[in-house]
């Protein structure tokens, strides 16, 4: 991949989105949105009729290309994220991986050290090749102005729904192995970290322009656990991505990483750091924003409701963080119930800064 062309230099693209995560400060911040594709969206409920299950969806590239779209076209985006699922990479390392409808993902929990012996990492690439194949289609058709982002889940957060089978409300199984067979869940993490990486160069092979890597669950550890399980392969994903996709800016999205949240930010070297809702805004643009720039953080219940609320919000959030690097986003992933026209107001919303100067 060393072969790959450097990206534009960010201060060379007209991408609002590249030139705020190399640290400019745009009298409009760019905008997308976690989870902008999904069912809240009319056209996506239709097309996801044309799959029986998510996996197959989230592996067709031509489903998965015309959904990254989707949002794109409608709102007038300043992203798109790429269609898939952090899910991939267990599928992808031979785990078997179903989504239940309306019960979330379901996967084999894997539990013992045989298991974890057997992973292999080699098979990685050959079977995200379809992902590949869906960045390479939405790059062809993307405006020039519209950047499109690769992820993947972190360590942690994918190790979870690994061990636990499933999503999980006490985390007990996954923090069980972490403390009583610490060297069976570390080959774990480290498997995660190596499949993590491939995955994440093919994507910028295939026309990825920045990378987000979601750790949803970082909040559910202690200080020790965060710095082992958290900041430490997340470290190790960020410096190998640096330097096999240099100029590749990678936000890192720890929700709930509270007090943990600058030790993150300094350590791991993610080139920009996503806030979940629960972040005060004030705290971040001082302790967080003067480092590097930041995204978020507005709560999606604040987008499903909409309104006076909503636009108040907004405001707050563009008053504080609005005068360095931001990427406006919400503080997670848009809810199912959202109306679209609450996220075609708050397009305008932002946008209309514009106008004011
Ligand atoms: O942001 C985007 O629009 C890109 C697509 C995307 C999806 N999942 C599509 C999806 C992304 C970036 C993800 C990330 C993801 N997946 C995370 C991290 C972010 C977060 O929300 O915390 C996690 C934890 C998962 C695992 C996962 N996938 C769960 C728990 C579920 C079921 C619960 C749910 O929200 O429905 C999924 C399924 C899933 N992934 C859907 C979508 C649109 C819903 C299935 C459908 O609409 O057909």
């Amino acid at each position: 991949m060393n072969s790959e062309p450097p990206l534009a230099r960010p201060t060379d693209t007209i991408k609002p989105l590249l030139r705020t995560l190399a640290g400019e400060t745009l009298a409009v911040p760019p905008i997308w949105l976690m989870r902008q594709a999904g069912r809240y969206l009319p056209e996506y409920r239709r097309l996801r009729e044309r799959a029986t299950d998510f996996l197959g969806f989230c592996l067709s590239p031509e489903l998965a290309a015309e959904a990254t779209l989707q949002p794109v076209r409608r709102f007038g985006l300043d992203a798109a994220i790429l269609f898939s699922d952090i899910l991939v990479v267990p599928y992808a390392l031979g785990r078997r991986v179903e989504f239940k409808e309306g019960e979330g993902p379901r996967l084999e929990p894997l539990r013992d050290r045989a298991a974890t012996e057997a992973l292999r990492t080699d098979t990685v690439a050959s079977a995200t090749a379809l992902v590949a194949e869906t960045i390479r289609r939405v790059r062809a058709v993307l405006d020039p102005t519209v950047a499109l982002i690769g992820f993947a889940g972190s360590p942690w957060t994918v190790a979870t729904y690994m061990v636990e089978g499933s999503g999980s409300r006490d985390f007990v199984h996954v923090k069980r192995l972490a403390l009583a067979e610490a060297d069976t869940f570390a080959r774990l993490i480290d498997c995660l970290v190596e499949a993590t990486i491939v995955y994440l160069v093919q994507q910028v092979a295939a026309g990825a322009e920045a990378l987000q890597l979601f750790d949803s669950w970082a909040g559910v550890l202690s200080e020790a656990a965060f710095r082992r399980w958290v900041i430490e392969p997340t470290t190790r994903i960020v410096v190998e991505l640096h330097r096999r996709c240099p100029g590749v800016p990678i936000i890192g999205f720890p929700r709930g990483g509270g007090l943990m949240l600058e030790a993150y930010l300094r350590e791991t070297g993610v080139d920009a750091l996503s806030l979940d809702t629960t972040v005060p805004v004030g705290w971040a643009r001082d302790h967080l924003q003067c480092v590097r720039p930041v995204q978020g953080n507005l709560d999606p219940v604040t987008l499903l409701a909409g309104g006076p609320a909503m636009v108040q919000s907004v405001q707050a959030i563009l008053d504080t963080l609005g005068n360095g690097p931001l990427v406006f986003n919400l503080g997670h992933g848009i809810l199912p119930e959202t109306p679209p026209e609450h996220v075609s107001a708050l397009v305008d919303l932002v946008r209309r800064r514009r106008a004011a100067g």
